[in-house]
Protein backbone atom coordinates (compact mmCIF):
# COMPACT_ATOMS: atom_id res chain seq x y z
CA UNK A 1 0.00 0.00 0.00
CA UNK A 2 1.79 3.05 -1.22
CA UNK A 3 0.52 6.26 0.45
CA UNK A 4 0.91 9.80 -1.66
CA UNK A 5 0.25 13.11 -1.26
CA UNK A 6 -0.16 15.82 -4.10
CA UNK A 7 -0.65 19.29 -3.86
CA UNK A 8 -2.69 21.41 -6.25
CA UNK A 9 -3.95 24.47 -6.94
CA UNK A 10 -6.78 24.38 -5.18
CA UNK A 11 -5.81 21.52 -2.59
CA UNK A 12 -3.19 22.48 -0.20
CA UNK A 13 -2.48 18.76 0.33
CA UNK A 14 -4.73 15.51 -0.49
CA UNK A 15 -3.65 12.53 0.56
CA UNK A 16 -4.24 8.75 -0.67
CA UNK A 17 -3.63 5.37 -0.46
CA UNK A 18 -2.72 3.29 -3.99
CA UNK A 19 -2.32 -0.74 -4.41
CA UNK A 20 -3.22 -3.47 -6.55
CA UNK A 21 -3.21 -3.62 -10.80
CA UNK A 22 -6.30 -3.47 -13.42
CA UNK A 23 -9.48 -1.52 -13.55
CA UNK A 24 -9.21 1.39 -11.14
CA UNK A 25 -11.59 1.69 -8.14
CA UNK A 26 -12.16 5.22 -6.38
CA UNK A 27 -13.34 3.69 -2.60
CA UNK A 28 -14.51 7.15 -0.85
CA UNK A 29 -15.04 7.21 3.15
CA UNK A 30 -17.86 8.12 4.79
CA UNK A 31 -18.35 10.81 8.19
CA UNK A 32 -16.64 11.52 10.51
CA UNK A 33 -13.80 9.01 9.35
CA UNK A 34 -10.34 8.65 6.74
CA UNK A 35 -9.51 5.69 3.66
CA UNK A 36 -8.55 3.78 6.89
CA UNK A 37 -12.21 2.86 6.90
CA UNK A 38 -11.70 0.59 4.10
CA UNK A 39 -8.31 -0.90 5.50
CA UNK A 40 -9.89 -3.97 5.71
CA UNK A 41 -11.22 -4.71 2.16
CA UNK A 42 -8.47 -2.71 0.19
CA UNK A 43 -6.06 -5.58 -0.21
CA UNK A 44 -8.01 -8.07 -1.77
CA UNK A 45 -9.73 -5.65 -4.00
CA UNK A 46 -6.36 -4.85 -5.14
CA UNK A 47 -5.46 -8.33 -6.37
CA UNK A 48 -7.80 -7.56 -8.83
CA UNK A 49 -8.25 -3.87 -9.49
CA UNK A 50 -5.85 -0.57 -8.96
CA UNK A 51 -7.07 0.99 -5.58
CA UNK A 52 -7.61 4.52 -4.76
CA UNK A 53 -8.54 5.13 -1.40
CA UNK A 54 -8.39 9.51 -1.01
CA UNK A 55 -8.50 10.67 2.66
CA UNK A 56 -11.53 13.34 1.57
CA UNK A 57 -10.19 17.56 2.64
CA UNK A 58 -9.96 17.64 6.20
CA UNK A 59 -9.62 14.02 7.07
CA UNK A 60 -6.67 11.63 7.67
CA UNK A 61 -3.67 13.54 5.90
CA UNK A 62 -5.45 15.77 3.76
CA UNK A 63 -5.81 19.52 4.54
CA UNK A 64 -8.83 21.33 4.95
CA UNK A 65 -10.71 23.38 2.55
CA UNK A 66 -12.63 26.17 2.86
CA UNK A 67 -16.37 26.06 1.92
CA UNK A 68 -16.46 22.58 2.04
CA UNK A 69 -18.67 20.82 -0.91
CA UNK A 70 -19.60 17.55 -2.42
CA UNK A 71 -18.84 19.16 -5.84
CA UNK A 72 -15.19 20.34 -4.25
CA UNK A 73 -14.72 16.88 -2.64
CA UNK A 74 -15.61 15.33 -6.11
CA UNK A 75 -12.50 17.70 -7.22
CA UNK A 76 -10.47 16.24 -5.48
CA UNK A 77 -10.99 13.00 -6.85
CA UNK A 78 -10.65 14.12 -10.08
CA UNK A 79 -7.54 15.79 -9.22
CA UNK A 80 -6.25 12.47 -7.67
CA UNK A 81 -7.18 10.67 -10.46
CA UNK A 82 -5.50 12.97 -13.41
CA UNK A 83 -2.61 12.53 -11.40
CA UNK A 84 -2.93 8.71 -12.02
CA UNK A 85 -3.36 9.31 -15.22
CA UNK A 86 -6.83 6.86 -14.80
CA UNK A 87 -9.16 8.02 -17.32
CA UNK A 88 -12.19 5.78 -15.77
CA UNK A 89 -13.10 4.48 -12.83
CA UNK A 90 -15.63 3.02 -10.81
CA UNK A 91 -16.53 5.61 -7.87
CA UNK A 92 -17.61 3.37 -4.29
CA UNK A 93 -18.59 5.72 -1.68
CA UNK A 94 -19.75 5.00 1.75
CA UNK A 95 -22.78 7.05 2.79
CA UNK A 96 -21.36 10.31 2.99
CA UNK A 97 -19.00 9.40 0.18
CA UNK A 98 -21.42 8.28 -1.99
CA UNK A 99 -22.88 12.04 -1.84
CA UNK A 100 -19.55 12.53 -2.92
CA UNK A 101 -19.90 9.92 -5.93
CA UNK A 102 -22.97 11.09 -7.38
CA UNK A 103 -21.59 14.66 -7.27
CA UNK A 104 -18.26 13.70 -9.03
CA UNK A 105 -21.03 11.52 -11.41
CA UNK A 106 -22.65 14.68 -12.23
CA UNK A 107 -19.88 16.55 -13.61
CA UNK A 108 -17.05 13.97 -14.72
CA UNK A 109 -19.63 11.37 -16.21
CA UNK A 110 -16.97 10.57 -18.31
CA UNK A 111 -14.69 9.18 -15.96
CA UNK A 112 -17.02 6.99 -14.77
CA UNK A 113 -17.41 3.46 -15.71
CA UNK A 114 -19.62 2.16 -12.50
CA UNK A 115 -21.07 4.05 -9.53
CA UNK A 116 -21.08 1.62 -5.78
CA UNK A 117 -23.38 3.08 -3.05
CA UNK A 118 -22.46 1.41 0.08
CA UNK A 119 -25.15 2.22 2.70
CA UNK A 120 -25.68 5.95 0.96
CA UNK A 121 -28.87 7.12 -1.86
CA UNK A 122 -28.90 9.95 -4.07
CA UNK A 123 -31.44 12.69 -2.71
CA UNK A 124 -30.50 15.50 -0.56
CA UNK A 125 -31.00 15.92 3.29
CA UNK A 126 -34.47 16.70 4.02
CA UNK A 127 -35.38 19.15 6.45
CA UNK A 128 -35.69 17.09 9.98
CA UNK A 129 -32.21 15.61 9.24
CA UNK A 130 -30.71 19.20 8.40
CA UNK A 131 -32.12 20.37 12.08
CA UNK A 132 -30.55 17.61 13.71
CA UNK A 133 -27.09 18.50 11.72
CA UNK A 134 -27.23 22.06 12.78
CA UNK A 135 -27.77 20.87 16.42
CA UNK A 136 -24.87 18.60 16.20
CA UNK A 137 -22.96 21.41 14.97
CA UNK A 138 -23.45 23.44 17.82
CA UNK A 139 -22.39 20.98 19.83
CA UNK A 140 -19.07 20.19 18.44
CA UNK A 141 -18.82 24.01 18.50
CA UNK A 142 -18.92 24.53 21.75
CA UNK A 143 -16.71 22.29 22.21
CA UNK A 144 -18.39 18.87 22.37
CA UNK A 145 -16.46 16.81 19.67
CA UNK A 146 -15.72 13.89 22.07
CA UNK A 147 -18.86 13.08 23.22
CA UNK A 148 -20.72 13.70 19.79
CA UNK A 149 -18.48 11.00 18.37
CA UNK A 150 -18.96 8.69 21.33
CA UNK A 151 -22.32 9.15 21.09
CA UNK A 152 -22.82 9.05 17.19
CA UNK A 153 -20.68 5.83 16.37
CA UNK A 154 -21.86 2.64 18.63
CA UNK A 155 -25.62 3.09 15.96
CA UNK A 156 -23.56 2.69 13.49
CA UNK A 157 -23.30 -0.78 13.89
CA UNK A 158 -25.87 -3.45 13.97
CA UNK A 159 -26.72 -5.23 17.57
CA UNK A 160 -24.75 -7.85 16.40
CA UNK A 161 -21.52 -6.32 15.76
CA UNK A 162 -21.69 -4.43 18.96
CA UNK A 163 -22.46 -7.23 21.17
CA UNK A 164 -19.74 -9.67 18.98
CA UNK A 165 -17.34 -7.38 18.37
CA UNK A 166 -16.99 -4.22 20.76
CA UNK A 167 -13.33 -3.60 19.52
CA UNK A 168 -15.04 -2.16 15.76
CA UNK A 169 -16.75 0.58 17.82
CA UNK A 170 -14.02 1.22 19.13
CA UNK A 171 -11.37 1.54 16.54
CA UNK A 172 -13.40 3.36 14.52
CA UNK A 173 -14.45 6.09 17.98
CA UNK A 174 -10.65 6.34 17.73
CA UNK A 175 -10.51 6.95 14.35
CA UNK A 176 -13.67 9.63 14.57
CA UNK A 177 -11.63 11.57 17.29
CA UNK A 178 -9.17 11.84 14.89
CA UNK A 179 -10.83 14.44 13.15
CA UNK A 180 -10.74 18.01 13.83
CA UNK A 181 -13.72 19.56 14.57
CA UNK A 182 -13.77 22.39 12.31
CA UNK A 183 -13.41 18.99 9.37
CA UNK A 184 -16.59 17.53 11.25
CA UNK A 185 -18.83 20.43 10.64
CA UNK A 186 -17.43 21.27 7.16
CA UNK A 187 -18.81 17.87 6.56
CA UNK A 188 -21.87 18.31 8.23
CA UNK A 189 -22.38 22.10 6.58
CA UNK A 190 -21.61 20.01 3.14
CA UNK A 191 -23.65 17.27 3.66
CA UNK A 192 -26.76 20.07 4.83
CA UNK A 193 -26.02 22.21 1.52
CA UNK A 194 -25.73 18.95 -0.98
CA UNK A 195 -27.49 18.55 -4.38
CA UNK A 196 -29.99 15.82 -4.78
CA UNK A 197 -28.65 13.67 -7.23
CA UNK A 198 -31.47 11.26 -8.20
CA UNK A 199 -31.98 12.53 -11.61
CA UNK A 200 -28.07 12.27 -12.44
CA UNK A 201 -28.35 8.41 -11.57
CA UNK A 202 -31.29 8.22 -13.27
CA UNK A 203 -30.10 9.23 -16.93
CA UNK A 204 -26.66 7.20 -15.64
CA UNK A 205 -25.01 5.48 -18.74
CA UNK A 206 -23.33 3.28 -16.41
CA UNK A 207 -24.13 0.30 -13.55
CA UNK A 208 -24.77 0.88 -10.06
CA UNK A 209 -24.47 -1.49 -7.19
CA UNK A 210 -26.61 -0.47 -4.07
CA UNK A 211 -25.68 -2.26 -0.98
CA UNK A 212 -27.56 -2.20 2.21
CA UNK A 213 -27.43 -3.56 5.45
CA UNK A 214 -30.91 -4.93 7.03
CA UNK A 215 -29.99 -3.52 10.68
CA UNK A 216 -28.43 -0.19 8.96
CA UNK A 217 -30.21 2.84 11.08
CA UNK A 218 -28.67 5.73 9.21
CA UNK A 219 -29.28 4.77 5.68
CA UNK A 220 -32.52 2.32 6.31
CA UNK A 221 -32.82 -0.55 3.88
CA UNK A 222 -36.21 0.97 2.82
CA UNK A 223 -34.76 4.01 1.48
CA UNK A 224 -31.58 2.34 -0.61
CA UNK A 225 -34.63 0.14 -1.72
CA UNK A 226 -36.47 3.26 -3.15
CA UNK A 227 -33.35 4.67 -4.67
CA UNK A 228 -31.97 1.02 -6.44
CA UNK A 229 -34.32 1.51 -9.36
CA UNK A 230 -33.20 4.77 -10.36
CA UNK A 231 -30.37 3.72 -13.11
CA UNK A 232 -30.88 1.41 -16.01
CA UNK A 233 -28.83 -1.05 -14.69
CA UNK A 234 -28.67 -1.70 -11.29
CA UNK A 235 -27.89 -4.51 -8.38
CA UNK A 236 -28.97 -4.60 -5.05
CA UNK A 237 -27.31 -6.40 -2.32
CA UNK A 238 -28.70 -6.78 1.01
CA UNK A 239 -26.48 -8.28 3.93
CA UNK A 240 -27.45 -9.80 6.89
CA UNK A 241 -26.80 -8.57 10.35
CA UNK A 242 -25.32 -5.17 9.13
CA UNK A 243 -25.66 -2.05 9.85
CA UNK A 244 -24.00 0.80 8.58
CA UNK A 245 -20.63 -0.35 8.12
CA UNK A 246 -20.25 -3.35 5.57
CA UNK A 247 -16.43 -2.83 4.96
CA UNK A 248 -16.04 -3.80 8.54
CA UNK A 249 -19.41 -5.59 9.47
CA UNK A 250 -19.26 -8.11 6.28
CA UNK A 251 -16.08 -7.50 4.87
CA UNK A 252 -15.40 -10.72 3.03
CA UNK A 253 -18.90 -10.53 1.44
CA UNK A 254 -18.71 -6.35 0.13
CA UNK A 255 -14.95 -7.21 -0.98
CA UNK A 256 -16.47 -10.05 -3.55
CA UNK A 257 -19.85 -8.05 -4.09
CA UNK A 258 -17.15 -5.06 -5.45
CA UNK A 259 -14.84 -7.26 -7.61
CA UNK A 260 -17.61 -9.04 -8.86
CA UNK A 261 -19.03 -5.58 -9.89
CA UNK A 262 -16.20 -4.43 -11.25
CA UNK A 263 -16.29 -7.58 -13.42
CA UNK A 264 -19.28 -6.57 -15.08
CA UNK A 265 -18.36 -2.48 -15.45
CA UNK A 266 -15.05 -4.03 -17.42
CA UNK A 267 -17.41 -6.29 -19.46
CA UNK A 268 -20.45 -3.34 -20.50
CA UNK A 269 -17.51 -1.35 -21.20
CA UNK A 270 -15.31 -3.68 -23.20
C1 LIG B 1 -21.85 8.77 6.95
O1 LIG B 1 -21.81 7.62 7.40
O2 LIG B 1 -21.06 9.16 6.09
C2 LIG B 1 -22.89 9.73 7.49
O3 LIG B 1 -23.52 9.17 8.58
C3 LIG B 1 -23.84 10.09 6.42
C4 LIG B 1 -24.96 10.98 6.87
O4 LIG B 1 -24.97 11.44 8.03
O5 LIG B 1 -25.85 11.27 6.04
Amino acid sequence: MEVKVISTEKFASLQYRKTGSGPAIVLLHGFPVSSLLWSKVWDKIGEHNTVIAPDLPGSGGSAGIANLSMELMADAVKAILDTEGIGKAIVAGHSMGGYVATAFAAKYSDKVSGITMVHSIASDDTEEKKETRRKSIALIEKGGKEPFVKQMIPNLFSPNSSQLHPEWVQEQIIEGLKVPAESLTAFYNAMINRENHTETLSNAAFPILWVAGKDDGVTPLDKVIQHSMLASVNFVKVYDNCGHMSMIEQSDRLTGDIIEFSKYCSNANA
